[in-house]
């Protein structure tokens, strides 16, 4: 199986508060990928990071790899508009 999403060493901090405590992930294309934890943990800030969604929040750290194929989804070059047509997120 091919690895089309891959993330290293995922760090991120609210102000000074560490949400996302350093944590490999990797999803493979065409599979379904379930994320279960418990209220809190961080599922959804770390969804959030996958498209850059807390670029958009203040005090808001995030650190570590994070790779979409080849493309580096941080990098600065990154084009967002076309990041969110191929990470995209539905809320409950
Ligand atoms: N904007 C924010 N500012 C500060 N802390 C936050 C913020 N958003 C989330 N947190 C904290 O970060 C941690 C992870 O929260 P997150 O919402 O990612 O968890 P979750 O796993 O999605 O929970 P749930 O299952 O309830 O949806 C929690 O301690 C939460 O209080
Ligand atoms: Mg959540």
């Amino acid at each position: 199986m091919t690895s089309i999403l891959k993330t290293e060493n995922v760090h991120l901090y609210y102000g000074d508060k560490e949400a996302l405590h350093g944590f490999d992930m990797e999803f493979e294309e065409n599979q379904i990928t379930a994320l279960i934890g418990p209220s809190g943990c961080g599922k959804s800030t770390y969804l959030r990071c996958l498209n850059r969604m807390n670029d958009l929040r203040n005090n808001t750290t995030v650190t570590g790899s994070f790779r979409l194929g080849d493309q580096d989804i941080y990098a600065p070059t990154t084009d967002m508009t076309e990041l969110r047509k191929e990470i995209g997120m539905v809320f409950q």
